[in-house]
C-alpha cells in the first residue's frame, strides 16, 4: 500500500464522513442498508419536513442519538488523533459526522461541519439562546420545547437547504490559505465520504486548484473518486492506521 509521508513540510487537511464510523457500528446515509434508504431525507432532514411533523423528526433523530451514545471510536478515529498529535496547528480535521466519535477518540482540531447530533437549539431564529449540549433520547411522541421562549427545540443539524456555518467555512479555508503561503505541502485527504453532498464534496476541487495533494480513502469510488491524484480502497480502520508515515 502507497504511505503517506507526514513529516515537518507537511499541512494535512482531512474530511471524514459516514464511512469513517461505520467499524463502530454507526450506519451511513447511502448504500446497503443506509439511513437514506427507509427515510427520506426531505422528510426527517429538511427544514419543511421539520416544519411538517416536528415528532417525526424528533423520534429519527433520537433513535441515532441512542445508537451513537452506546458505540465507540474506531482504529481509523485513533489514527487521525496520532496524526494531530504528531502535525500539530498544521493538521485540521472537517467532519460531516455528528456522532461525536472524532472529539470522544480525542481529536480537537475538528470542525463539525454538519452539526452534532448531541446538541439541541431552539427552531426560533429570534429566540437569543444559543446551542447547548443535550444528550436527551425523548421518548417518542415528545417534542422538546425551549425554557426560554417556548418554540420547539431542533437538533443542531445543518439540514438540506440550510447553509453550513460560515465561520466553520472560513476556518477550513483559512486553513488552506495558511499552508499555501508557509511554503509547505498541502495534503487533502478525503475518508468514508461518498462525495454527494457540497461544499464537502468539492474541497478537492479547490485544494487541487491551489496545487495541493489529493488522497482518497474508501471502502468504494465515490462519486468524485476520479478527482483524486491518490485511492486508496478499503476500510478505513485499517487503512489509516497503516496508510501515514509520521516522521
Ligand atoms: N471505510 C471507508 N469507507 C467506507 C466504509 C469503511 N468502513 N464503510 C462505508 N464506506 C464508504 C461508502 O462506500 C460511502 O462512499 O463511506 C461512504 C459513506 O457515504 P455516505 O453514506 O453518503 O456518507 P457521507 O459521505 O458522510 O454523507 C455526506 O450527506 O446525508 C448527508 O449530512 C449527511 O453528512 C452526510 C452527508
Amino acid at each position: 500500500m502507497e504511505t503517506l509521508l507526514l513529516d515537518a513540510n507537511t499541512w494535512l487537511l482531512v474530511l471524514t464522513g459516514a464511512g469513517v464510523s461505520a467499524e463502530s457500528g454507526v450506519p451511513t446515509f447511502r448504500g446497503m442498508n443506509g439511513l437514506w434508504e427507509d427515510q427520506p431525507v426531505t422528510e426527517v432532514a429538511s427544514p419543511r419536513g421539520f416544519a411538517k411533523d416536528p415528532l417525526r423528526v424528533w423520534r429519527f433523530y433520537s433513535q441515532r442519538r441512542a445508537g451513537a451514545a452506546d458505540v465507540s471510536p474506531n482504529p481509523g478515529h485513533d489514527a487521525l488523533v496520532a496524526w494531530e498529535r504528531h502535525l500539530g496547528d498544521r493538521f485540521l480535521l472537517a467532519t460531516q459526522n455528528v456522532d461525536g466519535l472524532h472529539r470522544r477518540a480525542g481529536s480537537q482540531r475538528v470542525v463539525e461541519m454538519h452539526g452534532n447530533l448531541f446538541t439541541s437549539r431552539c427552531s426560533n431564529p429570534d429566540c437569543t439562546r444559543p446551542p447547548f449540549p443535550d444528550t436527551t433520547v425523548y421518548a417518542s411522541g415528545t417534542v422538546p420545547g425551549c425554557k426560554e421562549c417556548g418554540a420547539l427545540l431542533r437538533p443542531h443539524i445543518v439540514w438540506f437547504g440550510e447553509q453550513l456555518d460560515p465561520d466553520d467555512l472560513t476556518r477550513i479555508e483559512s486553513f488552506a490559505v495558511k499552508a499555501m503561503r508557509s511554503g509547505g505541502r498541502l495534503v487533502f485527504l478525503a475518508a468514508g465520504t461518498s462525495g454527494a453532498v457540497y461544499p464537502a464534496a468539492g474541497m478537492v476541487d479547490n485544494v487541487r486548484a491551489a496545487g495541493g495533494e489529493t488522497w482518497l480513502v474508501n471502502l468504494d469510488a465515490s462519486e468524485n473518486a476520479s478527482s483524486f491524484e491518490h485511492f486508496v480502497q478499503g476500510k478505513s480502520g485499517e487503512v489509516l492506521p497503516k496508510l501515514g508515515r509520521l516522521v
